[in-house]
């Protein structure tokens, strides 16, 4: 019989230790090992052949592809365009984000539109009750919705039930909870989560099931254990949203079968998530007079323009080092913005605590984000406000150059549907219905708003 070991596996990035330690050599986190159970796989063990006839893998030419299968609509656009146009059959898909962010809502909710254009669903819940599900599908309106519920951890049962079922779209709440008894580990550990993971996606590939599987997120942003997960699963797509605040985005940050620069809004409501086809105006923040730090960018998320306030303050810094802080934006990216407005323009952030914020929970990774941030930061400043009926995008180089973002012409329509009347961008920028002033160095926006001196 193999000898059995006791090995320690950092839940956080899967390294293994013949020892327990309070932080793991791979990935420097504390108090990530956990005990336990190998069995040593033999080295070579696997290179004699099976002895069984004919059991080798069969090959096939690139040309023997038929044409991919067809999509399953959620009837969900903000869904279906975050994964792509829709559930690709045999694929598995890890939904991720914060406890109470959503997830389970928005998949019973999909569940029961897919259930009710005729796709046999499975519904398996390991974290709740039947009746918790059940309640949540009243308040949703979805009771009579022909989905088949099970709240079940045990992945044998659950396998053996879903083979029998053959269901076309299976929903697992979560992956954390679920447990296969062949696994030496408690459920929610690297080595159950991964083992869990795998026999649901060859489940998935086997069948032509097309499967999503809820993953917790911890503190940190990550979901919870497994890293791993992410690369046995097609796509991967986070539930994102702020406390308090009901906007609820879904972004893609990985696809084997679409894009992963779109994103889905939602509102949570009553009666649960209500989708945003047009979420340009939610970011906006409160309408009325501008304060000084405030700026729009207007930017473009996949296919669709998004515009959002940028916030910045610059408050005296009692002592030390400056503090700064920032929400939904890169800090990294912060602190370049500040050093090119030290050496270009002469605005000195030095004895000031930068604080920016991305109004409604969003965040931004698009470079043409640069200058509005400038602006807002210049506002902030200056205590002087922007001019109220402008927005601002183009990126910024060390050099102090503005660079030309992509789409202008769609940043700028937006811009115009929205009621705004001029836009700082990049040189070349041209609007028929705004009116652009043209930044083609940094020292250009500081000067129209009376900081700093072009240098
Ligand atoms: P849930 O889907 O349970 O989150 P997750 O599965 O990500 O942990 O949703 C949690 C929150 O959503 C909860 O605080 C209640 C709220 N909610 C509503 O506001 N409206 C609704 O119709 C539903 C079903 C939930
Ligand atoms: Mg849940």
């Amino acid at each position: 019989m193999a000898k059995t070991d006791t090995i320690f596996v950092c839940q956080s990035c899967g390294a293994i230790s013949a020892k327990w330690a309070g932080k793991c050599e791979g990935c420097g986190a504390w108090n990530t090992m956990a005990e336990e159970t190998a069995r040593p796989v033999v080295p070579g063990a696997l290179s004699t052949p099976s002895g069984r006839k004919g059991k080798g893998i069969a090959f096939a030419d690139l040309s023997g592809f038929s044409d991919p299968p067809a999509r399953l609509s959620t009837r969900i656009s903000e869904l279906d365009r975050v994964l792509g146009g829709g559930l690709v059959p045999a694929s598995a898909v890890l939904v991720g984000g914060d406890p109470g962010v959503g997830k389970s809502t928005l998949l019973l909710q999909a569940a029961a539109e897919l259930a009710q254009s005729g796709a046999a669903v499975a519904y398996v819940t390991g974290e709740e009750a039947e009746a918790q599900v059940q309640d949540r599908a009243r308040r949703l309106g979805a009771r009579d919705a022909p989905v088949k519920l099970a709240a079940e951890t045990d992945l044998r049962k659950i396998l053996d039930g879903l083979r029998a079922l053959k269901p076309d779209v299976v929903v697992v709440d979560s992956i954390q909870t679920m447990w296969a008894d062949g696994v030496d580990a408690a459920p929610g550990t690297v080595t159950q989560v991964r083992a869990c993971a795998h026999e649901l996606v060859r489940f998935a590939k086997k069948s032509g099931a097309a499967i999503l599987l809820v993953g917790h997120v911890t503190k940190d942003g990550q979901i919870a254990g497994p890293r791993v997960v992410e690369h046995l699963v097609d796509a991967v797509i986070y539930f994102e949203g702020e406390r308090g605040l009901p906007f609820r985005i879904l972004r893609a940050v990985k696809n084997r079968f679409g894009p992963t620069d779109e994103i889905g809004v939602f509102e949570m409501g009553e009666r649960g998530l209500l989708e945003t086809p047009n979420p340009s105006a939610l970011f906006l923040g409160v309408s009325g007079r501008r304060a000084s730090g405030a700026a729009v960018f207007a930017g473009v998320e996949g296919s669709r323009p998004v515009l959002v306030e940028i916030q910045a303050l610059a408050a005296p810094a009692a002592y030390g080092t400056p503090r700064r802080a920032v929400v939904g934006w890169d800090s990294a990216r912060l602190a370049m913005i500040l050093a090119v407005l030290d050496t270009r323009c002469g605005l000195g952030f030095g004895g000031r605590d930068v604080y920016l914020s991305v109004a409604g929970g969003l965040r931004i990774s698009e470079p043409a984000a640069d200058l509005a941030v400038a602006a807002a930061l210049i506002s902030a400043l200056a205590d002087a406000p922007l001019p109220e009926d402008s927005v601002a995008f183009g990126e910024l180089a060390l050099s102090g150059d503005v660079r030309p973002a992509s789409r202008t012409e769609l940043r700028l329509k937006e811009a115009a549907k929205l009621g705004f009347k001029s836009a700082f961008a990049p040189a070349g920028a041209e609007g028929d219905k705004v009116a652009v002033r043209a930044i083609a160095r940094i020292g250009d926006l500081a000067a129209v708003l009376g900081a700093g001196a072009a240098h």
